[in-house]
């Protein structure tokens, strides 16, 4: 039996997130780093349960990203993964509902960077691929991030984007989008 939880980071508990920091390292091995990790906190979670196994994660945490000289609050999905024995049975698609639902009521768009197995995923959900060029806000300026455009997807949910023009993120360490 299945069984979906979304839950803030404050009520999740130290064995669950140790279980879905665990999870995240099976998904994406050498690549999730611990910045990756700590990316997805401070937000909410969406889990799935297969009886007492943990089989998927994601969460959406708030950042702004500056557009059209609006810094937007953005809600950014981050740690998306479904356990490989899992995929192709509507787990993720339950992950970004009730995420997708947050973005809707709470900010101003989302966004996410995708990997690009997952690119079709998110545009079969409404995501957008971002057109423009891609920055990030530095402690040195506003420098570009060429290595991720195209791959910078947004979920529209009111507000006029324009997605051929910039779109600069906030500072972090790890990778910035
Ligand atoms: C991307 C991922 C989360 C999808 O999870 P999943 O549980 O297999 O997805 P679902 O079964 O809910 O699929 C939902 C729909 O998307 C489609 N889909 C799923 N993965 C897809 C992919 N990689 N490309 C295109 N379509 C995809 C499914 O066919 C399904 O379509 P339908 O609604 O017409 O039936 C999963 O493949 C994964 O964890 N990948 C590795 C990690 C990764 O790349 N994460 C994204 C980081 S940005």
């Amino acid at each position: 039996m299945t069984e979906l939880r979304v839950a803030h980071t404050a009520d999740l508990g130290a064995a669950t997130l140790a279980e879905a920091r665990r999870l995240l390292d099976d998904v994406f091995g050498d690549e999730m780093t611990a910045d990756d990790w700590e990316h997805a906190l401070g937000g909410m979670h969406a889990l799935v349960w297969d009886g007492v196994e943990l089989v998927g994660h994601a969460s959406v945490i708030q950042r702004r990203l500056v557009h059209s000289g609006r810094a937007l609050r953005t809600g950014y999905v981050e740690g998306v993964g479904v356990r490989s024995s899992h995929r192709g049975r509507g787990h993720g698609a339950a992950l970004m509902r009730p995420l997708e639902r947050v973005i809707r009521q709470a900010y101003d768009l989302g966004a996410l960077g995708s990997t690009d197995e997952a690119a079709s995923f998110y545009a079969r959900r409404g995501w957008q691929r971002w057109e423009g060029p891609t920055s990030a806000l530095t402690p040195n300026g506003i420098a570009r991030t060429a290595d991720c455009d195209g791959s910078i997807y947004v979920l529209q949910v009111g507000l006029e984007l324009d997605l051929t023009g910039e779109l600069t993120c906030d500072w972090r360490g790890g990778d910035v989008w």
